[in-house]
């Protein structure tokens, strides 16, 4: 089946469902040659932006436009914009890569021409998230457009973009689709996927999806893959749950009874819903601010609110969404069973193993699982290597890699305290697990990690 929302990624602007408006005015800005310098996206997410985006840098490129503005996506040009051979469309998610270096980099990159097709096209998806300077910096690129270059913003935060950053651009908003437009792409997508459906489940997901094609697609694609014949009504409300509310009510009472199982529970259903981490987390602080008296909801509120400030530069979003929730399920057990049984079973399985335990990094990561469960969740899925003088710990997350950094004085004490070892911490960032790369690669890269720490990233990114 393959992941469904990225199979049916519009391809010409007139595959793009609901934003006629959009469409209109792109089409004869390509038309008559008038396409500004930068443009600004808004609006809710999977509404078609990033899409848009990528359609409109094939748009001005392509050799011979479908009625003069729809890619063609059979000429030199639209291929290599598809295939991403091309260096002239760039594309960079301002949720990962937030700060200066990568906008100077556009900068001094920006006054060359294109370099094969006619025009340059930067898009940059997740604008708000861009750092105060890198703000400053873009701002410099946008007041002095240099030739044959369109930017294009994305966002589904508009108010977080500075107002001098969008006076500079023709600001498009992208809206909310109708429930029928999603339905009928739904029956249209089971049609060519060979999944039978009633009727009636699609239009069940279509409402849900509250607006956006990509929840609706994820969704569908969850159902289809639970059910082995066909798309039910039933179906549809086992997968979907009861419902937001009830979700957001199972996943409160299951941490504060401390019970893990069905905490787990909740959370994969949320997965299979297709619904958006932020978003539910979003709900939960929500629903604790509406019975902000409850004691133990203010503590889940404010947890929620936390959680949502560390996922927003996370990109194992979901990981550690269920890492973290299912920690915080773990001390409330431990609250509730206080006198009865001092550990959890999860802890007390810990302990069975540390009897067993034999290097000092095993020892140091049980220790944290008592005094600091960040750091603890954070070194148990990084790999440690002991390399006698020093200790080189390589992240696959940016986020566990800045919570380690940031705490590498404590951890170079304790690991002292608990192995009466001496020795230096140094911490690395990787993409890419360090083991399964080939021997030739691996030794000199942990040489050079455990000199300087850093991180690494593949080539050509993801
Ligand atoms: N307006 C639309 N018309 C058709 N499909 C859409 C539309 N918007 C989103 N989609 C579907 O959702 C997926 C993600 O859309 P995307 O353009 O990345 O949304 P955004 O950038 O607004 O979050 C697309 O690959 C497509 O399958
Ligand atoms: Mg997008
Ligand atoms: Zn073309």
């Amino acid at each position: 089946m393959g992941t469904l929302y990225l199979k049916y990624r519009p391809k010409q602007f007139e595959e793009i469902l609901g934003q006629d408006h959009v469409k209109l005015l792109l089409s004869n800005a390509v038309k008559s040659g008038k396409v500004s310098h930068s443009y600004l996206f808004s609006g809710p997410r999977g509404t078609g932006k990033t899409s848009v985006a990528r359609i409109l840098a094939k748009s001005v490129n392509c050799d011979h436009p479908v009625d003069g503005y729809d890619p063609c996506n059979s000429c030199d040009s639209c291929v290599e914009i598809d295939t991403g051979r091309t260096l002239d469309v760039i594309e960079m998610d301002a949720a990962s890569n937030r700060g200066i270096d990568e906008i100077r980099s556009i900068r001094d990159r920006v006054f060359y021409m294109p370099s094969k097709l006619k025009y340059k096209v930067y898009i940059i998806d997740e604008v708000h998230m861009l750092t105060r300077e890198a703000f400053n910096a873009l701002l410099k690129t946008l007041e002095e457009p240099p030739e044959k270059t369109i930017f294009i913003l994305a966002t589904t935060e508009i108010q977080k973009v500075p107002e001098t950053i969008i006076s500079r651009c023709q600001v498009l908003e992208f809206r909310r689709i109708s429930p029928n437009i999603i339905r009928s792409k739904l029956e249209d997508v089971c049609k060519a996927e060979k999944i039978e459906y009633e009727i009636v489940a699609l239009d069940h997901i279509s409402k849900e999806a509250a607006g956006g094609m990509r929840d609706a697609l994820s969704m569908l694609e969850g159902i289809a893959r639970f059910s082995n014949e066909k798309v039910t009504l039933a179906d549809t409300f086992s997968v979907l749950g009861d419902g937001p509310i009830e979700t957001v009510e199972s996943y409160i009472t299951s941490i504060l009874d401390g019970n893990v199982d069905a905490l787990i529970h909740v959370v994969d259903s949320i997965k299979n819903q297709g619904t958006d981490v932020m978003n539910f987390l979003r709900s939960v602080v929500e629903y604790s601010s509406d019975r902000i008296k409850d004691d133990g909801l203010i503590s889940i509120g404010k947890f929620a609110g936390d959680l949502i400030q560390i996922l927003r530069y996370e990109e194992k979003q979901f990981d550690l969404f269920k890492v973290m929730s299912a920690f915080e399920t773990l001390k409330y057990k431990k609250i509730s069973s206080e006198n009865v049984q001092p550990l959890t079973d999860q802890v007390r399985q810990v302990e069975k193993v540390d009897q067993e335990i034999k290097t000092d990094v095993e020892r140091l990561i049980r220790f944290y699982a008592q005094k600091d469960l960040s750091v603890y969740v954070s070194l148990s899925e990084a790999d440690l290597k002991d390399l006698g003088d020093r200790i080189l710990v390589i992240s696959y997350t940016l986020l566990q890699n800045e919570i380690l950094k940031e705490k590498d004085k404590m951890i170079t004490e304790d690991f002292k305290s608990v192995t009466s070892r001496d020795v230096r911490f140094v911490f690395a960032y990787s993409k890419v697990p360090i083991d399964s790369m080939n021997d030739k690669l691996r030794e000199p890269i942990i040489k050079v990690l455990s000199l300087f720490g850093g991180k690494i990233l593949p080539e050509g990114g993801e």
